[in-house]
C-alpha cells in the first residue's frame, strides 16, 4: 500500500477559499487590479493573480512601468506610457490594445481604487499559452494594472542623505538596461548587497569604469564648479524623473545656483570628487547621496542643489504644465 496523500487536491471553491485565507496583511495596500485575462478590475487582493503559464511568470518575457498618483492626478503618465511602449517594441511584445485604450484602462483602474495618492504599475506580457520560450505559442499578450501604496522611503533619506556602495553586481548590457523588462534580478541583488553591507543602496558601474545607475533610480552629480552632470542614457534606463529634472534644472542655471547641465560619461573618480551626488526616480523622487564607498561626497551633507531640485520636483507634481493627467473618479 502506498503512503496516504497529505496534500489535498482542491475543488475550485476550496481553492478560492484558500486564496482568500492566504491574503496577508500587507495586501491591505493593494487597492485594485485590472487583468486583461479577466477583462475587468478586481479590488479583492485574493483575486489579484496571474496564470502560471503566462510567459511573464516563467520566462520574464514582459515589460512594465510605474507612475505616481498624486492629489488624484497621474504624474507624467504619457511619458511613462511612451517608455512602456518602447520597451514592448524592444521585447517584441505586440500591444493587445491601442495606446489610448491602455491609457484609459490605467485611469479607470485608478478610479476604481478610489485612491488619490498611490503608485500605478502596469505590465505587458507575451501572455499565457504554454511553458516554452517562444511567444509564438502564446494565445495573446496580456496587460495588467496594479494600484498600490507606493514605496515609502525613510524621511532621513531626504534630511540626512543616503549612503551607497559601488555594487559588485554586473550591470546589464546596454540593450537590456534600456528595456524596462521584468528581469530585475541584478537590480534586486544590488539592493540586497547594499543592505548586507549596512548601506542604503548601490551603484552599477559599467565595464568602462563609468557610472551607470542605481537599482531603481538614476544617479547624477554636481561638480565643485556647479555643473549638474548626468550619465548618457545609452547604457542605462532613460528615467522619466531624470529627464524632467534635467529640464527643470535649467531654472537653477538661470538663478545662478548651477552653471550648466551636462549629459555625458562620468567616471567613478570624477563622481567621487563631486560636490553633490543625487538619486532621481519615480519612487525615490530626488534624494541626496552623502557617502559613497565609505567616503563623504562633498562635505558629507545634503547639498543646496539636491534641496532646490527636490522643491522644483514637488512644485512640478502639484502644477507641472503638461505633467498631470486627471483621474476620472466617479465620486
Ligand atoms: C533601473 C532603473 N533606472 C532608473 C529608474 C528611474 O526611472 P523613473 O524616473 O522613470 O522612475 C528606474 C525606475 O523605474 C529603474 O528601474
Amino acid at each position: 500500500m502506498g503512503q496516504t496523500a497529505t496534500i489535498p487536491v482542491l475543488s475550485s471553491e476550496e481553492a478560492l477559499a484558500r486564496l482568500k485565507a492566504a491574503v496577508h496583511p500587507k495586501a491591505q495596500t493593494y487597492y485594485a487590479m485590472y487583468s486583461s485575462i479577466l477583462g475587468g478590475i478586481v479590488t479583492d487582493p485574493a483575486l489579484m493573480v496571474l496564470p502560471m503559464d503566462d510567459h511573464m511568470v516563467h520566462r520574464g518575457h514582459a515589460v512594465f512601468d510605474t507612475a505616481a498618483v498624486v492629489n488624484g492626478m497621474v504624474y507624467q503618465l504619457d511619458q511613462h506610457l511612451d517608455r512602456f511602449i518602447r520597451s514592448a517594441e524592444m521585447a517584441k511584445i505586440p500591444l493587445p490594445f491601442s495606446r489610448e485604450q491602455m491609457r484609459e484602462i490605467i485611469l479607470e483602474t485608478i478610479a476604481a481604487s478610489k485612491q488619490r495618492k498611490a503608485s500605478v504599475r502596469y505590465w505587458l506580457s507575451a501572455g499565457p499559452g504554454g511553458f516554452g520560450l517562444s511567444s509564438s505559442e502564446c494565445v495573446g499578450s496580456s496587460f495588467y494594472v496594479m494600484i498600490f501604496a507606493g514605496l515609502q522611503y525613510p524621511d532621513s533619506y531626504y534630511t540626512e542623505g543616503l549612503r551607497v556602495i559601488t555594487s559588485t553586481v554586473p550591470i546589464k548590457p546596454p540593450f537590456f538596461a534600456r528595456v524596462k523588462s521584468t528581469n530585475y534580478l541584478p537590480n534586486v541583488l544590488v539592493v540586497l548587497e547594499a543592505k548586507e553591507k549596512g548601506v542604503d543602496s548601490g551603484i552599477f558601474i559599467d565595464e568602462r569604469g563609468m557610472v551607470g545607475e542605481g537599482p531603481n533610480m538614476n544617479v547624477a552629480f554636481v561638480t565643485k564648479d556647479q555643473v549638474l552632470r548626468h550619465p548618457k542614457f545609452d547604457r542605462i534606463l532613460s528615467g522619466i524623473t531624470a529627464q524632467r529634472m534635467l529640464v527643470l534644472a535649467r531654472r537653477l542655471v538661470e538663478q545662478g545656483l548651477l552653471k550648466d547641465v551636462v549629459v555625458d560619461d562620468i567616471s567613478v573618480e570624477e563622481g567621487k570628487a563631486a560636490a553633490e551626488m543625487l538619486f532621481f526616480g519615480s519612487s525615490i523622487k530626488v534624494a541626496p547621496i552623502v557617502e559613497w564607498d565609505g567616503q563623504p561626497i562633498g562635505n558629507g551633507k545634503p547639498g543646496p542643489v539636491a534641496k532646490a531640485l527636490y522643491e522644483l520636483w514637488l512644485e512640478d507634481q502639484q502644477k507641472g504644465e503638461g505633467q498631470l493627467i486627471p483621474v476620472p473618479y466617479r465620486d
